[in-house]
Order: C-alpha cells, then structure tokens, then sequence
C-alpha cells in the first residue's frame, strides 16, 4: 500500500472511531458543530448511523452542510444556536500542546467560529499531522480581496513567503495566502500579530483556543493527547 493510500485508511479509521466515541454522548436535543476536510468527511459518513439521537449540526463549510443535508442531518444557522457542547475538525498540523494549524480546506473563519463556541473541541486526524514544531504545513490567512498586497506586504516582513491560493475563493468572499516559511515557535504571539493587520480576517493558527482532545490514527491504532 502506497504511503498516500495508507493515509487516507488512517483518516477514515479515526473519522469512524470519533463518530462511534462521541455521537451516542450527545444529548437529544444537542447540536453538534462539524469541520471540514477529508477527515471529516469520514466522520459524517459513519455519523449517519446516529442521525435521530441528537438534534442536528452546524456546519463549518458549505461543503459539509451538503454532506451533511445529503445524510438527512437538520442543520442550524449558528446565530440560532446557544450551545454548542462539541465541535469535531481535522487539521493540516498539530503539536502534542494540541495547537493547530487549519485551513488547508479555506474554512478557516468558520472553523474559528466554531471552535471559539464550542465546550469541547475534539480534533481528528491522522499522525503524520504531528509534529513538535507548528510551520512545515504553509500557514493560511483568509484576507478580504482588497488588502492582499498590504497584507502579503506585511507577512513578508515578519519572515513569511505569502503565496496568493489562485482561483479560490472562501465561502465569505475573501481569498487566502498561504504563508510559508513562518516562525510559529510561539504561536499564541503569531496569532496576535497577524490578526492585527487590518484586512486579515483570521489565520489558521488554533494556537490560543487549541483543541481540547486530539484522536491520532497510526500503525499501532487510534491514541488520544489530551
Ligand atoms: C479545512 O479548512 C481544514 O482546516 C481541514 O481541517 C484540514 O485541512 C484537514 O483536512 P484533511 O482532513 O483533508 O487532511
């Protein structure tokens, strides 16, 4: 089996294992917040099997809300929503602090959103996303169309290489750069810097709001970091 394919096993493994673990915790009337990526994907497919015994999902994505709509699964407008006990994501880099790098999928803001809302935010992936340092995997910064040169300007200066995500565009209108070559040994620091440049939506770092659970698919099975 070639390393791609051996991969793509792990994240359906620990899409099924999340759905099997959390869905029968959630209460009837619960609303459960759902990311997105390939990961993910697995999860709302072996979700299915759960429809009926919570509420419905919100959804970090276009994309998974018609996953989601496609499986029968009622789905709320978060303005509608007061609690959100989980949130399950994936993520493109994790460090055992269980910080984050997001948004290889574009969802980023939602997925902040969410996060932000969420009691418990359970992150799902599989273990070639660990690593000790945060910054291999090019950061993602959602940024309103008209600043992308100011904002690449900047991102230059603190040490990055922005690179424009060409013909894309998030589900809020804006576009993304993707910056490598960053410094993310103090990712809580970088976050602040770079969600205060004006024209920054948010950037892809879950350094100051991690995850609270991290369930890694590997050779040996699923592990959970907490
Ligand atoms: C989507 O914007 C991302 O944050 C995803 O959570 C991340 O890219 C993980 O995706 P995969 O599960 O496809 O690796």
């Amino acid at each position: 089996m070639g390393q791609d394919e051996f991969k793509a096993q792990l994240k359906a493994e620990v899409g099924r294992h999340a759905a099997r673990l959390l869905a029968p915790q959630l209460g009837a009337g619960a609303i459960l917040g759902v990311g997105t990526g390939s990961t993910v994907n697995h999860f709302i497919e072996a979700l299915a099997e759960f429809k009926g015994r919570f509420d419905g999902c919100v959804a970090s994505s276009e994309a998974s809300a018609q996953r989601l709509a496609a499986q029968g699964f009622r789905l709320h407008d978060l303005n509608h929503v007061d609690e959100l006990p989980l949130y399950v994501d994936g993520a493109d880099e994790c460090n055992p602090r269980l910080q984050l790098v997001k948004g290889g999928g574009g969802a980023l803001t939602r997925e902040k959103i969410l996060a932000s809302v969420a009691k418990a935010f359970v992150c799902i992936a599989d273990e070639s996303k660990l690593v000790e340092t945060l910054g291999a995997f090019p950061l993602p910064v959602e940024v309103i169309p008209m600043a992308r040169s100011a904002v690449a300007r900047r991102l230059v200066a603190l040490g990055g290489e922005p690179v424009y995500r060409e013909g894309f565009v998030t589900d809020n209108g804006n576009v993304i750069l993707d910056v490598h070559g960053l410094a993310l040994d103090a990712p809580c620091d970088m976050e602040d810097t770079i969600n205060g440049m004006a024209g920054v939506v948010t950037q892809g770092l879950f350094a100051k709001r991690p995850a609270d659970r991290l369930l890694l698919a590997g050779k040996s099975g699923i592990q959970e970091l907490l």
